[in-house]
């Protein structure tokens, strides 16, 4: 056992938590509202490599029930939105290094609650058209998108790949890969799972590499 000299302890203390906030933040959107639910077990078969290496932080639509975009326009003429409940996702949004969308398909979209916190990133939009900010969101972000569908034609997803591309765009993040959960809601989704969980850890070890 090596014990360590007096005063050591202390900086060991102080050397861990300086690697702690070194440390990139993964912030996760998590759009579904059951907690063990399919798209909760796809997130944590991508979130398991990152355990431990990174931060994970993780915004539940559902749970905070974001306010819609009311389209008041504030952020056409200065930088700010007029409602402060999303002022903390906005701060998480401009220190990630990863954004994670985990989500299922409602009627071919995003769940309300999930759509609602989407559209409240018009504030970089017109940020960046409007107020002519070429980057809105200095720091650049990898993403991953996860989602699960009760059909097997899945073509909600695309519809959201399409959706997230849009908002990512103005906050300074491309989409690394997507991994899609299809047929969940027949038996046959049982076995599809063991792809999708392929899948959604190849994404994250591939992200894993970039950072
Ligand atoms: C309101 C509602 C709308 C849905 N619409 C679709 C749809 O358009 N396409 C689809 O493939 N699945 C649809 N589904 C099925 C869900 O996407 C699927 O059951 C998903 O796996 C649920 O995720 P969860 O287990 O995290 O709740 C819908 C489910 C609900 C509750």
């Amino acid at each position: 056992m090596i014990v360590p000299a007096k005063g050591v302890v202390g900086l060991h203390a102080e050397a861990v938590r300086e690697n702690a906030e070194e440390r990139k933040l993964v912030l996760v959107f998590f759009g579904s509202p059951n907690r063990d639910g399919t798209t909760a077990k796809l997130l944590n078969e991508f979130l398991k490599p990152l355990e431990g290496n990174t931060r994970i932080e993780t915004v539940s639509a559902y749970e905070r029930n974001i306010a819609p975009c009311i389209a008041c326009n504030v952020c056409v003429g200065e930088e700010r939105c007029s409602q402060p409940d999303f002022d903390d996702i906005d701060a998480l949004i401009r220190a990630a290094d990863v954004i994670v969308v985990a989500t299922p398909v409602y009627n071919l979209s995003l769940p309300a609650p999930l759509k609602a916190i989407v559209d409240r990133t018009q504030r970089y939009f017109a940020a960046r058209f409007s107020l002519g900010i070429r980057n809105p969101v200095e720091k650049h972000k990898l993403a991953a998108v996860l989602v699960t569908c009760g059909s097997k034609d899945c073509e909600g997803a695309q519809i959201i790949a399409r959706q997230l591309k849009l908002a990512f765009s103005v906050i300074n993040t491309s989409i690394a890969g997507m991994a899609v959960w299809p047929g969940t809601d027949f038996d046959e989704g049982r076995e599809t799972f063991e792809k999708a969980r392929n899948s959604a850890r190849e994404l994250a070890l591939a992200i894993e590499c970039e950072l």
